[in-house]
């Protein structure tokens, strides 16, 4: 079950952690921002090391630090490219000064669900976006699926004006900065470990995120509620460096990129319940949730679609009419 490949996971964690790995292994340090439990990245990063540590025990060992405790957010890829991590998954709004073609994940109501995401990525269009940033010293290796985001503010969102003039927490990604101007609001960019803070002290009025992060990190108990907008995603690339990867043994990376490749299939399939599991988390903790009728939902599109227009030259739209199709 579940819980047992979790219980199991942490304490390969804990072991890994005190252990440490043998002298002659390749240390994989394996860095990201959310939590471990209750989460699609958390949860398949402790899959993912126990995995390798289990089938490559004594070629390659890999440590995973969670939470930000390593990185938080932007700072890894430098630190990728500086060799002192070699593995990451930060979320796709977050390679901005790598590539501009991901900025398709980030417009608003894009794509409707994961599964359309998921079909776009596995397309010749999503696939070839792996190697968008070969130049720039970035390989991706697999997409990783969160979820839908949703809308929280310390007031009632119901219609998009309700959003205006407040002030959103956003990660760094311009598309994200035109959608909520595109709603009247004041966004700013932050890293993900500083939110909860940021929220509780008032420096911004709300954010916009996946259920498993609201829950996660307690945004919604310093938010008067969360509305159910599935109004875009938030998903993720496990990337790594190009000279890495080339300093590795091909029997080592093709038994690498094996495991990468299971993990991703078995953990993407349950990343919606995993959200769907921290949205009821939410509710049996007190926190409100509200949903839109069809009319609202409406109101907020017609907000905020329009700034596909900005983005359509970095995106292309060629890519973007394959989302489309698949949504159709
Ligand atoms: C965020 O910054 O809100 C997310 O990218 C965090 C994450 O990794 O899910």
């Amino acid at each position: 079950t579940a819980a047992a490949v979790l219980a199991l996971s942490v304490s390969a964690g804990t072991a890994m952690a005190s252990g440490g790995c043998d002298d002659g292994e390749i240390v994989v340090k394996f860095s990201h921002v959310t939590n471990t439990d209750k989460h699609p990245k958390g949860i398949a990063a402790s899959l993912l090391q126990k995995r390798v540590n289990e089938e490559m025990d004594g070629t390659m060992c890999m440590e995973v630090f969670p939470n930000s405790t390593l990185y938080n957010d932007n700072k890894v890829l430098e630190a990728m490219l500086q060799g002192d991590v070699q593995l990451a998954a930060p979320s796709l709004s977050k390679f901005e000064k790598f590539t501009k073609k991901y900025r398709i994940f980030d417009l608003p109501f894009m794509f409707k669900n994961v599964n359309a995401v998921d079909e776009f990525q596995n397309s010749d269009a999503g696939q070839a976006l792996l190697d968008s940033m070969q130049r720039r010293g970035l390989q991706g290796l697999a997409f990783w699926h969160n979820g839908m985001k949703q809308m929280s503010a310390n007031k009632p969102l119901i219609e998009p004006t309700d959003a205006n003039g407040l002030k959103f927490r956003v990660q760094s990604s311009d598309v994200l900065v035109a959608q909520m101007e595109a709603l009247g609001a004041s966004p700013q960019k932050m890293a993900f470990s500083e939110v909860y803070g940021a929220l509780q002290q008032g420096v911004v009025d709300g954010q916009e995120n996946t259920w498993s992060n609201i829950y996660g990190k307690k945004f919604f108990e310093v938010q008067d509620g969360t509305t159910e907008t599935n109004h875009g995603i938030i998903d993720y690339l496990v990337v790594a460096s190009v000279d890495w990867l080339d300093s590795l043994e091909p029997e080592v990376r093709d038994q690498f990129m094996t495991i990468l490749k299971e993990v991703t299939e078995t953990r993407n399939a349950e990343s919606t319940k995993v959200n769907s599991d921290a949205k009821q988390a939410i509710m049996d903790a007190g926190g409100v949730i509200r949903e839109l009728t069809p009319e609202q939902r409406e109101n907020w599109v017609n907000t905020m679609k329009p700034v596909w227009e900005q983005f359509a030259g970095d995106v292309g739209q060629d890519n973007i009419d394959a989302a489309q199709a698949i949504n159709a």
